[in-house]
């Protein structure tokens, strides 16, 4: 991953729905926040507008849900690099990194396309836990500029340590490419960790097998993943946990790309609760993250 340190922004640029993440982060560097202010004509098409620039602006929106918000993204950045020394995007969520390669003939890389639509209109770039599994680091994404993949696992551990973990927690993982923030919130928190293995067949057709040195019966239990989507994986991994005899499962993860009926069937699974960074505003959202990105940007004032 880069080391990369972005200039020190002198303002923060959002968009209506991620307004409250936005201000919290300017908040934490002590800049101004702007709105961009976006019209949607009948046809569809997006007005954006920029109601200010400034030398080294962030624009800050989270991908999910992306179609849309890329395009905007891509008009509010062609108000913002005209005026400025170094524009960074900063997208807690960044859309379309899983699909890294063509699993299938004739499927478009996604990853590849849109790195490459983004990287001509930024100077750097900053996200959070990006799905890179496969790609070396978030650079190559962006054809070599500038990028950061700031890892969530510091706050989702302080999360479970506020909550009360005790060195009796086992952080799991679902599989093996979860273990890198697994280990890392396992760190955090002051416990150990363990990783199951999983096999995908469809969107929401997973098979998961728990490793079997791993003592579950009796203990607390934290789910950590990165993403959750349709909920399949931890709602599997959930109950082969909860017929293991784990005393409680709670469920961690970054990114809450989940609807409300996943989040029932989680619960119905066997977790206690499911909470979420703040990187996708989602009910879950019980990790704010405005302090730990601002960390990366400058000096945070609260
Ligand atoms: C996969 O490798 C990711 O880390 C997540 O485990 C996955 O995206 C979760 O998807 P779903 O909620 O649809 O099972």
């Amino acid at each position: 991953m880069s080391t990369f340190t972005p200039p020190r922004p002198d303002a923060i640029f959002g968009f209506a729905e991620c307004m409250p993440q936005a201000r919290g982060l300017a908040a934490a560097l002590g800049v101004a926040c702007h709105e961009v202010a976006v019209r949607r004509f009948p046809d569809g098409e997006s007005l954006v507008r920029v109601p200010a620039v400034s030398e080294r602006p962030v624009l800050y929106r989270s991908l999910n849900d992306p179609n849309t918000k890329l395009i905007e993204l891509l008009l509010a950045a062609s108000v913002l690099r005209p005026a400025a020394a170094h524009l960074t995007l900063v997208a807690p969520y960044l859309a379309y990194m899983r699909q890294d390669k063509a699993f299938n003939p004739g499927e478009a890389v996604s990853q590849t396309v849109i790195g490459r639509a983004l990287a001509p209109a930024f100077d750097s770039f900053l996200t959070v836990d990006p799905h890179l599994h496969r790609t070396p680091s978030l650079d190559a994404v962006f054809m070599g500029k500038p990028a950061l993949a700031l890892s969530a696992a510091p706050c989702i551990g302080a999360y479970l340590r506020a909550e009360g973990a005790t060195a009796d927690l086992l952080v799991f993982g679902p599989d093996e490419e979860s273990e890198p923030i697994v280990a890392a919130v396992a760190a955090a928190a002051g416990c150990g960790f363990a990783v199951a293995r999983k096999q995908r067949r469809g969107d929401r057709d997973v098979t998961i097998t728990l490793p079997p040195q791993v003592t579950v019966v009796g203990r607390p239990v934290a789910i950590v993943d990165d993403v959750i989507s349709s909920g399949a994986t931890i709602c599997t991994l959930a109950g082969l946990l909860r017929d293991a005899g784990a005393s409680a499962i709670d469920v961690c993860a970054t990114h809450a790309l989940f609807h409300e009926p996943a989040a029932n069937t989680m619960l119905a699974a066997g977790a206690r609760r499911v909470v979420s960074c703040d990187t996708v505003i989602h009910p879950s959202n019980a990790i704010p993250l405005a302090r730990h990105i601002a960390g990366a940007l400058g000096p945070v004032f609260i």
